[in-house]
């Protein structure tokens, strides 16, 4: 049977030290100030802005909620970020997504300025994460990289656990701009072996079976079973499915695969607190760089 990563616990410890920071910078005069921008009436995202807000008042974080309607035009949405850009209060920006289709989502995050930019989305930040050599240069306190917040998240789990990453056979399934693709330059980074696996991938049981770590980020209900796992992987199950009585279940079918894989996350109380502590943990940082200027 698999050991649970606890991502709960884990979340919760790294909000500690965030809290002590906070309240370090407030004693200096700096209030780190997080601004989310919901645009309509997603019920998943309204719910996910909402644990972010309570999250930031939970240590101490200056939290500005920003909504408009579900037919915003993309004119109206840039308008709300420049604002945003020039609040002085706001050290990060965090544009919900996905946004209304009249609403061309590359524009709204091009114009969020790059050193306000709460999810590391703005193809600035994207592209140095892609040239940073290493570990190290990402992670470099003078001239910080915002990291896409559930991949940060999805590497500190598998930091907890006691297995290396580098030299490790890593299969990434999904290729979003939000999990799989900087989950999977995270990877690299940390010296593993990547493959990107998605919905056109031929052999897709065969190629997760070989992987010593698998990250699934599909979005479809225990989509990954016991058969597609090498016996003794980390599992990280990415997934959010709500079934038709509001249930959460992750990608991953849990009860097969803990009794193959090594490491398993549950859903929830994995990867999902973690994604949180990590745009925390990116607002904090901003507010710092702020101060550097
Ligand atoms: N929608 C789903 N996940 C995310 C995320 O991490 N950030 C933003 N902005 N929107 C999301």
């Amino acid at each position: 049977m698999a050991h649970i990563i606890d991502g709960k616990k884990i979340a919760g410890s790294i909000k500690e030290l965030l809290k002590q920071e906070v309240q370090s910078l407030k004693s200096q005069g700096l209030s780190p100030g997080l601004a989310t921008l919901l645009v309509g009436n997603n019920p998943a995202s309204q719910i996910y802005v909402k644990n972010k807000h309570r999250a930031c008042q939970e240590v101490g974080i200056a939290s500005f909620d920003y909504h408009l309607p579900e037919m915003a035009s993309l004119e109206q949405v840039l308008a709300a970020v420049e604002e945003l850009n020039r609040n002085e209060k706001v050290h990060a920006i965090l544009v919900q997504l996905p946004l209304p289709s009249q609403v061309d989502s590359h524009r709204v995050l091009e114009s969020i300025l790059p050193q306000k930019d709460a999810d590391g989305f703005h193809p600035y930040n994207l592209g140095r994460l892609l040239s940073a050599k290493d570990k190290k240069e990402l992670t470099q306190k003078d001239s910080v990289i915002p990291l896409p917040c559930t991949p940060h998240g999805i590497m500190a789990l598998l930091e907890s656990t006691d297995q290396s990453i580098s030299g490790k056979q890593a299969v990434v399934i999904g290729r979003s701009v939000i999990v799989g693709k900087p989950v999977a330059a995270l990877l690299l980074a940390a010296n593993a072996t990547v493959t990107v696996a998605h919905s056109q991938t031929k052999n897709l049981e065969e190629c997760c079976a070989q992987a010593d770590i698998l990250v699934a980020a599909i979005g479809k209900s225990k989509f990954v079973t016991a058969s597609m796992v090498k016996p003794g992987a980390v599992v990280i199950d990415v997934g959010i499915n709500r079934d038709g009585e509001g249930k959460i279940w992750g990608d991953v079918d849990f009860e097969s695969v803990k009794e193959k894989a090594g490491w398993i996350t549950p859903v929830p109380g994995g990867v999902g607190p973690m994604t949180i502590v990590m745009l925390l943990k990116n607002t904090v940082e901003l507010a710092r760089g702020y101060r550097r200027k």
